[in-house]
């Protein structure tokens, strides 16, 4: 019980040792914490402090010499690590984070979201409100796509399709993934203007003579069409009302013979210590929305005019859940 209480003293050092960039500095070689103090302006002991704490936990090691070196778990938050964890970690520390945490509470007694307590506004309208929250939140994002989005690229045969639309695609990590292994489909990205914006020069610039930016509110209407609609973190995001206007325009929009395709965790009925589970908490915590079992996706699925057809796995923590029209 100590070691599971010890968790977010954990997550909030490796967090601080992100932001601090301390993983980047340690990877020419071992440091010791005077030599990155003076580096980056901060209290050399403090420092020496969080850095050997972290190292307890096998993210840096503590030489005899007592310079700390790159380890395995140091080196996937350095902000050029394919993937990069930095952002996440960082987005774990800010205070907009804590503070929803910190209400949990409140969350599990109302069922409401923390931001619209402490801010007065949903979790999207505030990051739309503070552009360096959203810049370390579509980071953040993006360094989990770079997990996720080769392994929903592996996992689904994407052959006969012609055309696929992202549905709050983010910076476009993803469809770029899907477009650069199957040339014969063109793509579009559609998600709000601020973060559609931010897109045009990432991950997608490779591929933009088969890509279109669009943006819009996918809760009215999404880019008609297309032969699949592909939507990664989305459908979690929402409670079930907001789900459904989502999927219901999406099947508005889709070509005949078209497809559903929704990225998600999806829920075992086990009792493990799965992430999903604690994941479902921040969706509680922010946007409202929760994890789904694949019953819950059936029936999901069936009230928005789609037939939940296959439920693929991929190497990753996500499955594909597919849907045609019913
Ligand atoms: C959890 S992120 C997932 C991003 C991306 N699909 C990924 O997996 O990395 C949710 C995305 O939904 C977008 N979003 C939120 N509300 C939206 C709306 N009303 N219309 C379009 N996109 C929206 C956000 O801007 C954000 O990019």
């Amino acid at each position: 019980m100590l070691q599971l209480l010890n968790g977010a003293h954990v997550a909030g050092a490796v967090s601080c040792l992100a932001q601090l960039g301390i993983p980047d500095l340690v990877e020419a070689g071992p440091k010791s914490a005077e030599e990155l103090a003076s580096q980056i302006g901060v209290h050399p002991q403090a420092l020496y402090r969080l850095m050997r704490a972290t190292a307890g936990v096998g993210v840096l090691s503590e030489g005899p010499d007592g310079r700390f070196s790159e380890t395995p778990m140091s080196a996937v938050l350095r902000s050029n690590a394919s993937p990069s964890l930095r952002a996440l970690a960082i987005m774990g520390g800010r205070e907009w984070h804590g503070r929803g945490w910190s209400r949990l509470e409140y969350c599990v007694r109302t069922g409401k979201q923390a931001l619209d307590q402490i801010y007065g506004m949903p979790v999207f309208e505030y990051l739309k409100q503070h552009p360096e929250e959203a810049q370390i939140f579509n980071d953040a994002m993006t360094g989990l796509s770079m997990i996720d989005s080769p392994a929903v690229a592996e996992a689904y045969n994407f052959g006969g399709l012609r055309s696929i639309v992202d549905v709050g695609g983010g910076h476009g990590l993803l469809l770029a993934t899907i477009l650069q292994r199957n040339i014969y489909l063109t793509g579009t990205l559609y998600d709000m203007a601020h973060v559609v914006e931010g897109a045009a020069n990432g991950p997608l610039k490779p591929v933009m003579e088969r890509c279109t930016l669009a943006s819009g509110d996918m809760f009215s209407s999404v880019p008609a069409g297309a032969d699949a609609y592909i939507m990664k973190h989305i459908i979690h995001d929402w409670p079930d009302d907001l789900c459904l206007k989502i999927l219901k325009a999406c099947r508005k929009g889709v070509n005949s013979g078209g497809r559903l395709l929704v990225v998600d965790n999806v829920i075992q009925p086990d009792n493990d210590l799965s992430p999903g589970k604690f994941l479902d908490l921040q969706m509680l915590i922010f946007p409202g929305g929760c994890e789904r079992t694949e019953k819950q996706f059936r029936d999901l699925f069936a009230t928005a005019g789609w037939q939940l057809s296959r439920v693929i796995r991929t190497v990753g923590p996500d499955s594909i859940v597919e849907g045609v029209p019913a």
